[in-house]
C-alpha cells in the first residue's frame, strides 16, 4: 500500500472553542498527525480563541497535554511535538462583546495574511454561531476566508433553514464546510471507490439483486459527560439525521458525473428526496424507537439523564424505503444505539437467494452472499460467499469470507487516518466533497421531522431494552415482517 502526503499551503486556522472537548480530543491530535507525516507547513498558524483566560504558553501546555492523551505513544516525538507547538497560538475573545471583538480584529489585522487560506472554525454551541459570524462580518475577517460548523446544524427543519440563512448573509456556499464526520472515514470513501471504480458490482446494485441493506451504528457506551445535550435530541438527532442517513446516500446513489463535490452531493441529494416519506401511522410500523435499562454495570437511560421521565430515545430502528427504479423493492434498515452489546459500525448489503438450489439435499442450506463494509472498530469490507467445505466427504457447503483489510495490519507503516484530519486539510484545499451542503441538511430535517412529530404526538415511551443487549425487542419485529433478521452486534 503507498500512500502521498501533498504538503497543503500556508493557513491560519481559528479554533472558536479552542478548549473544547472536541478540540482536545479530535481537532489538535488531528492536526499534529498530519504535521508529523510532513503535511503541514511551518509556516501554518492554529489559532486556538475562547473566552478562558489562557495565554500562548498556556494553551500550548493544553494543546501539550491533549495530543499526549490522544496520540498513540509510537507517533509522540518530542521535538516534533515542540515545532507543532511553536505553531500554535491563543487569542482570549468573548464573542458576545463587541470591545472583545475589535480587540481580536486589530491583532488579525496586524499579522500579514498575504497569499494565506483563512479558516474559521465554530466548535462551539449553535448558540454562538450567530455572534461569532457577526462578529466576523462586522470586523470585515470574513472576507475570502472559510468557514466549518459542526453539528447539530439546527434541531428541526425550521431551525436548519435559519442556521443556513444566517451562514448564508456572511458566506458564500461554496466557503461554507459542514462536517459530518463519519465522510471523513476511511471506509466511507472505499465504498465510494468500491462501487465506481470497479464494473463487478454496477450490474448487481439494486433491489432485483440486494434483498436489503442494514446500517448499524452501535455504541457500548452510554451519553459519556453529553447528557445535558443528548436528553435534549435523542439517536434520532445525534446520529440518524447526520451520520446514517449520509451512508445511506452514499450506498444508495446513482453514479456521480465525477468526484467533485457538486457532482457528489447532487446525487445524495436525490436519494433524500426519494426517501419514503413516514407521518401518522406509518411512523409506528416502520420504526421503534428504544431507551437502555440499568445492569448491574451500569445505571440506566434515565438515571444517567438525570430525568426520570425522560421519554429521549437512546435507540432507533427505522425500516426506510426509497422510491426509485433502483431501490423500489429493497429496504434500507438504519438502527442505531447507545448501551449496546459492542460498538459495531457496519453497511451491509445481503444478496437474494440463488433463484434455485441444486444441492437441495445438503444438510448445509445456501446462506445468502453479502457484502459487509465495516467502519468500527475494524475497518473492512467482506464478501461472504458460498464455497465447497475442501477435502472428502462429498459436496458440502460452508460460507468464506474474502476478506479486503483495509487496517493498519496489512501494511505496518501506514498509519490509517482518523476522520478530522482528511476533513481539516479538505477544508485548506479548498475541496468540499466530503462536506454537507445546505440543501442536503434541509432535505433530512424534511424526512426527519414528521417522524419525531409522530413519536411525539403519540405520547408513547420508547420500548426498553438491557444495557450492552442487541435491542429492544420490536427492532426485530420490525424486518422479521419481511423475512430479514438484523446481524448480530459482534
Ligand atoms: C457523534 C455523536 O456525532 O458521533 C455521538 O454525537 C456519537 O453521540 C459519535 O458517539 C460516534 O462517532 P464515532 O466516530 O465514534 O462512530
Amino acid at each position: 500500500m503507498t500512500h502521498k502526503i501533498i504538503p497543503v499551503p500556508a493557513f491560519d486556522y481559528f479554533v472558536f472553542g479552542a478548549t473544547g472537548d472536541l478540540a482536545q480530543r479530535k481537532l489538535l491530535p488531528a492536526l499534529y498527525y498530519r504535521f508529523i507525516d510532513g503535511q503541514i507547513p511551518q509556516s501554518a498558524r492554529v489559532i486556538g480563541c475562547s473566552r478562558s483566560k489562557l495565554d500562548t504558553p498556556g494553551y500550548r501546555q493544553l494543546a501539550a497535554n491533549a495530543i499526549r492523551d490522544q496520540v498513540k505513544p509510537d507517533y509522540l516525538d518530542a521535538k516534533l511535538l515542540e515545532d507543532f507547538l511553536s505553531i500554535i497560538s491563543y487569542q482570549k475573545i468573548d464573542v458576545s462583546d463587541p470591545e472583545s471583538w475589535c480587540s481580536f480584529a486589530s491583532v488579525i489585522e496586524q499579522t500579514d495574511q498575504t497569499n494565506r487560506v483563512i479558516v474559521f472554525y465554530l466548535s462551539v454551541a449553535p448558540s454562538l454561531f450567530m455572534p461569532i459570524i457577526n462578529g466576523l462580518k462586522q470586523h470585515n475577517l470574513h472576507n475570502n476566508a472559510r468557514l466549518v460548523v459542526e453539528k447539530p446544524l439546527g434541531l428541526d427543519l425550521e431551525s436548519a433553514k435559519n442556521l443556513n440563512t444566517i451562514l448564508l448573509d456572511a458566506f458564500e456556499e461554496d466557503r461554507i464546510y459542514r462536517i459530518d464526520h463519519y465522510l471523513g472515514k476511511e471506509t466511507v470513501q472505499n465504498l465510494m471507490a468500491l462501487r465506481f471504480a470497479n464494473s463487478l458490482f454496477e450490474p448487481l446494485w439494486n433491489s432485483r439483486y440486494i434483498a436489503n441493506v442494514q446500517i448499524t451504528a452501535a455504541e457500548s457506551i452510554g451519553m459519556g459527560g453529553r447528557e445535558e445535550y443528548y436528553d435534549k435530541s435523542g439517536a434520532m438527532r445525534d446520529m440518524v439525521q447526520n451520520h446514517l442517513l449520509q451512508l445511506l446516500c452514499l450506498s444508495a446513489m446513482e453514479p456521480p458525473i465525477s468526484y467533485d463535490a457538486n457532482g457528489i452531493r447532487d446525487e445524495k441529494l436525490k436519494v433524500l428526496r426519494s426517501l419514503q416519506p413516514y407521518s401518522g401511522s406509518d411512523v409506528g410500523r416502520n420504526t421503534v424507537r428504544g431507551q437502555y435499562l440499568s445492569n448491574d454495570r451500569h445505571l440506566s437511560y434515565q438515571q444517567e439523564a438525570k430525568n426520570p421521565n425522560s421519554t429521549t430515545e437512546s435507540y432507533v430502528a427505522i425500516n426506510v424505503g426509497i422510491n426509485n427504479w433502483r431501490w423500489s423493492g429493497t429496504p434500507f434498515y438504519l438502527r442505531t444505539g447507545k448501551r449496546l452489546r459492542t460498538n459495531m459500525t457496519e453497511i451491509s448489503f445481503e444478496f437474494r437467494h440463488v433463484p434455485h438450489s441444486i444441492f437441495g439435499g445438503l444438510d448445509t442450506p445456501t446462506k445468502p452472499n453479502a457484502m459487509v463494509i465495516r467502519l468500527q472498530p475494524d475497518e473492512r469490507i467482506d464478501l461472504e460467499i458460498m464455497t465447497k467445505e475442501p477435502g472428502p466427504g462429498g459436496m458440502r457447503l460452508r460460507q468464506s469470507i474474502l476478506d479486503a483489510t483495509f487496517d493498519s495490519k496489512t501494511n505496518q507503516s501506514f498509519r490509517m487516518p482518523r476522520a478530522y484530519e482528511r476533513l481539516l486539510l479538505d477544508v485548506v484545499r479548498g475541496d468540499q466533497t466530503l462536506f454537507m451542503r445546505g440543501d442536503e441538511v434541509e432535505a433530512a430535517w424534511a424526512w426527519v421531522d414528521p417522524i419525531i412529530e409522530a413519536w411525539q404526538a403519540s405520547g408513547e415511551a420508547p420500548e426498553t431494552y438491557e444495557a450492552l443487549s442487541q435491542g429492544p425487542a420490536g427492532a426485530f419485529e420490525l424486518i422479521a415482517q419481511a423475512g430479514h433478521r438484523w446481524r448480530t452486534i459482534q
